[in-house]
């Protein structure tokens, strides 16, 4: 056993076996690799966390799971009553996505323990390592489902409300994945966690070019979702003269450029706008589009400046509606105020990058994460590593394993700082 000092102790790295895992974790896909698809609850989804699971049951840790399948992973310490120190991200992907979009923060977060327990580093306080459930929207349509709701950041009432495309309720399906308690008791207790930290890629292009090996994050941009219905008439491509049609994807299409212009309006590249989501109904190719379901994505640093956009948005679609005689209905799904990271923990980890000799700046998160609502509930930190091109969310997504160990190393030494007191 070593005696532990986060300031003077080399904290070792195994990369290797850190590399194999994540591959491995990439291998529970179902889409072919390098892309990675790993929707909540499918099957991929319930190896892949099978497979997280046991990994940290053989690093001696005690696993329990919440009623939305938020996975907790405890290292006791030597005051198991104390509010704990956590650290994770997710393990869920997008449609076509890549390897290492939150899968890094989880299996380095259980590195950086392993790395811990294997110095001899006996944490005063307790260490969880979480896996929070549907940081992606893919499925329910919003992001951080797990966070949300283990911070109180969404009510319970969802279980019944949120509906994949299958019309199958998120009740309905958590169940079927096995997690059948009552999703009232995924609240965590006020004061559980004393502390957060998430390790993840950056998602940009900035560490990369600036030859920077870690990003410190001070804030996490607001995102907010909308859910636009457009309903027009459908009726006989052939039969139907242009004159009088009610195209319900012609619509749609200006919605979304006006969704982009909104967006640009501002002239502030911190302002973005996606619509990443069109279904189309009947989508026969003889058939005029009676109804056009729409998925926004707007983003901004700044709040106010998002909802600016959003109200502009919400006009242009009133104007599009008048224009071409459909309805336009606009649900906001979600619209959340941008997220803090703690001073104390900003401190903390740019000191562990001067003890690392790791160079580091500070930069704002325009992608969310779960830190995003678990800065609502303790004080929070995030530490970004490079990844090539500043890729994400696509196949090509790629972080060396140099960055992976690096971030690590930083993690496993906060994490040392933080239990230590
Ligand atoms: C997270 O995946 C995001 O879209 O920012
Ligand atoms: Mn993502
Ligand atoms: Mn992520």
């Amino acid at each position: 056993m070593c005696a532990f000092s986060a300031q003077s102790t080399r904290i070792t790295i195994d990369s290797d076996r850190l590399s194999q895992e994540l591959e491995t974790l990439a291998s529970f896909s179902d889409s072919p690799s390098p892309s990675v698809t790993r929707i909540v609850f499918s099957e991929s989804d319930r190896r892949a966390r099978e497979y997280v699971k046991g990994l940290c049951r053989e690093a001696g840790l005690a696993i329990h799971e919440d009623a939305v399948g938020n996975t907790f992973a405890r290292w006791n310490g030597e005051r198991p009553e104390e509010a704990a120190i956590a650290t994770g991200s997710h393990i869920d992907a997008i449609p076509n996505a890549g390897r290492y979009d939150g899968t890094v923060g989880v299996l380095s977060g259980l590195e950086a323990i392993r790395a811990l327990k294997g110095c001899g580093f006996s944490p005063k306080r307790p260490i969880e390592l979480l896996v929070f459930t549907s940081e992606e929207p893919t499925r329910f349509g919003i992001g951080c489902l797990g966070s949300r709701l283990l911070s109180g950041n969404r009510d319970p009432s969802v279980d019944e409300k949120l509906k994949d495309k299958g019309g199958l309720t998120l009740c309905e399906a958590r169940k079927a994945a096995g997690f059948s308690s009552d999703l009232r008791q995924v609240l965590l207790p006020r004061g559980y966690y004393i502390h957060f930290l998430e390790l993840h890629i950056e998602q940009g292009p900035l560490l990369e070019q600036e030859q920077l090996d870690i990003g410190v994050v001070t804030a996490i941009a607001a995102p907010a979702s909308l859910r636009i219905t457009v309903e027009g008439q459908g009726g006989h491509a052939g039969g139907v003269l242009m004159p009088g049609r009610r195209d319900a994807l012609c619509a749609a299409a200006e919605i979304i450029l006006a969704v982009e212009s909104s967006a640009k309006s501002t002239g502030s590249h911190d302002t973005v706008g996606t619509v990443g989501v069109c279904d189309v109904f009947p989508a026969a190719v003889n058939s005029i589009p009676s109804r056009v379901r729409l998925e926004v994505d707007l983003r901004d640093i700044d709040e106010q400046r998002r909802e600016t956009v959003f109200r502009l948005i919400r006009q242009q679609c009133d104007e599009i509606s008048g224009l071409r005689s459909v309805g336009v209905q606009i649900e906001v799904v979600n619209a959340d105020a941008p997220g803090e990271c703690a001073p104390e923990i900003v401190d903390a980890i740019e000191s562990a990058c001067r003890t690392n000799q790791l160079r580091s700046r500070r930069m704002v998160s325009r992608a969310y994460h779960d830190s995003l609502f678990m800065s609502r509930i303790a004080p929070t930190g995030m530490i970004f590593i490079p990844c090539r091109d500043g890729v994400s969310h696509r196949p090509d997504e790629y972080a060396s394993s140099d960055a992976i160990s690096n971030g690590t190393r930083v993690l496993a030494h906060v994490l040392a700082e933080l239990a230590s007191k």
